[in-house]
């Protein structure tokens, strides 16, 4: 396997390969030799901090980042009080983006004390042409960027870096690229996201993703299964399945297959226990795929299904091809189908033209489809998509007014929605040890947190937990003997 390749065999005097996977070996050989003499030369190991910014796809490629470093013989460390500090940005909504340039200044002030000190930035928001030029213009400092389309070259681009006395700027405008097989540090031993495609075409007319991740491209099945039989081999039990829209898994390979029939290929796979997957779009849900979670042993029975608004108008400008009432009808064909099943959705209040008739539709869905959780997010205008063309932005005050009502309902009718499991035995997959020692944290396959008395080798198990005391999204229960 990838993670057990001994690089230091890899001869690094020859010319660096063609192929995409192997010349990424050479150049992890390379760095790992160049490491090793600076480090001897100055005496200690050089350590890296490696922050994630946004959602689990970032959070996966960011893995496959750990590993090279690892590999390489950085060592990881919490503080950004580090010689390599790593940033994957995200640019989905706009605070996020504030929340790179605001610690920049910072790194600034420590590589002032650590002339080692190297800085890169790298995935969404590098995507973006304004946010290069500022960071050319005012953060010379930072010693690499480049995007979402060449994370794969990291390893190449890190060696360059190191022989570079310059800003280096790496950035793809797209690619069909889906390069295997490199080395990856789990978040943790036992569950781990899979990608399964990447880019999205939906072009919802408020979201930057679309721009950012470039177009839809999906993995080979083969490479999924294989992947996730080697997560299997080494601990997992469970895994998330990750992509934008994964409703329009393998539509665009050579030898179409649909995302109902990659679940099943996946859940051949012994020793697996919990199937995940994020994200659907509900205009590509399929009645295939609503069997096949009623019917499958491992796919869990939660699905995150992203609404955005309640009203028809608003989903129109928006372009998500679906409206209220189709809403409505799935959510109802779903629960008919998997009686048990936990719906969690996306909101965002305040899409330009959006009324206070159009905000109450809103409400109305949230009081019909009875979430388990709803994400709500106030309107952030990402320049370049069509919604930031938009006239009748609405006022920042209208806005805040109404997103506090909308969380209010969440939370209540959450609330309502989590305590059904009050009383029942659940199985919970041990995912940590809370703040509180002898406290453990599992997570049930309706993806509801239970916190309850427990020990260390409890971790990465599933145990028996019941549901005494619901917390709105989470509970306290008590182990119990099955
Ligand atoms: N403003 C606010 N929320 C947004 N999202 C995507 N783009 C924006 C934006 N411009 C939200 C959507 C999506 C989630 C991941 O982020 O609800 O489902
Ligand atoms: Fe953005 Fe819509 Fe694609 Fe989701 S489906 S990533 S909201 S464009």
């Amino acid at each position: 396997m990838f993670n057990e390749l001994d690089f230091s065999k890899i001869d690094t005097w020859k010319e660096a390969p063609s192929d995409d996977t192997k010349r990424q070996y050479y150049y992890i050989a390379k760095c790992q030799e160049e490491m090793r003499q600076r480090a001897e030369k100055r005496g200690t190991a050089f350590t890296y901090c490696l922050t994630t910014f946004g959602c689990q796809m970032n959070e996966k490629q960011s893995e496959v980042i750990a590993g090279i470093m690892d590999e390489i013989g950085c060592v990881r460390r919490e503080s950004e009080d580090a010689d390599i500090v790593i940033y994957n940005t995200c640019t989905v909504r706009e605070n996020a983006n504030l929340k790179v340039y605001g610690r920049l200044g910072h790194l600034n002030n420590l590589k002032k004390q650590n002339p080692d000190m190297k800085i890169i930035l790298f995935g969404c928001m590098m995507q973006e042409e304004h946010v290069v030029a500022r960071i050319q213009k005012d953060y010379r400092f930072v010693d690499l960027v480049f995007g979402t389309h060449n994370i794969f070259k990291y390893a190449e681009l890190f060696y360059q870096m190191l022989s570079s006395e310059t800003q280096i700027i790496d950035i793809w405008e797209g690619t069909d690229k889906i390069v295997e097989a490199l080395p990856t540090e789990r978040n943790y031993d036992f569950k781990s996201g899979v990608n399964i495609m990447f880019g999205c075409n939906n072009f919802c007319s408020y979201c930057i993703v679309p721009y950012v991740r470039g177009r839809e491209r999906s993995r080979e099945p083969q490479a999924i299964v294989d992947e996730v039989k080697a997560l299997v081999a080494d601990g997992v039990t469970e895994v998330m399945l990750l992509g934008q829209n994964v409703n329009s898994y393998g539509k665009t390979l050579e030898t179409p297959v649909s995302f109902a029939k990659l679940l099943e290929m996946v859940e051949q796979v012994e020793g697996l226990r919990r199937i995940r997957f994020m994200t659907s779009h509900p205009k590509d849900l399929s009645d295939e795929l609503i069997e096949y979670m009623a019917r499958s042993k491992k796919v869990c029975h939660h699905l995150h299904l992203p609404m955005q608004s309640g009203s028809s108008r608003i989903l129109k400008d928006m372009n998500r091809r679906y409206d209220k009432e189709r809403y409505l009808e799935l959510v109802q064909k779903i629960r008919k189908a998997i009686p048990d099943i936990s719906l969690t959705t996306d909101i965002i209040v305040g899409f330009p033209g959006e009324t206070e008739e159009d905000f109450l539709e809103t409400l109305d869905v949230v009081d019909k489809a009875n979430f388990d959780t709803a994400f709500t997010f106030i309107y952030s205008k990402r320049s370049g998509t069509p919604a930031a063309r938009m006239e009748n932005q609405v006022p920042e005050d209208v806005v805040k007014e109404r997103f506090q009502r909308l969380l209010a309902l969440v939370q209540e009718k959450g609330k309502i929605a989590s305590s059904r499991f009050e009383g029942t035995v659940q199985e919970v997959l041990v995912e940590t040890e809370s703040k509180d020692k002898g406290i453990f944290t599992g997570r049930t396959q309706y993806n509801l947190l239970v916190h309850f008395p427990g020990s260390k080798e409890l971790l990465g198990k599933y145990v028996n937990v019941r549901l005494e005391t619901c917390k709105g999204f989470y509970y306290l229960g008590k182990m119990v003997e099955m």
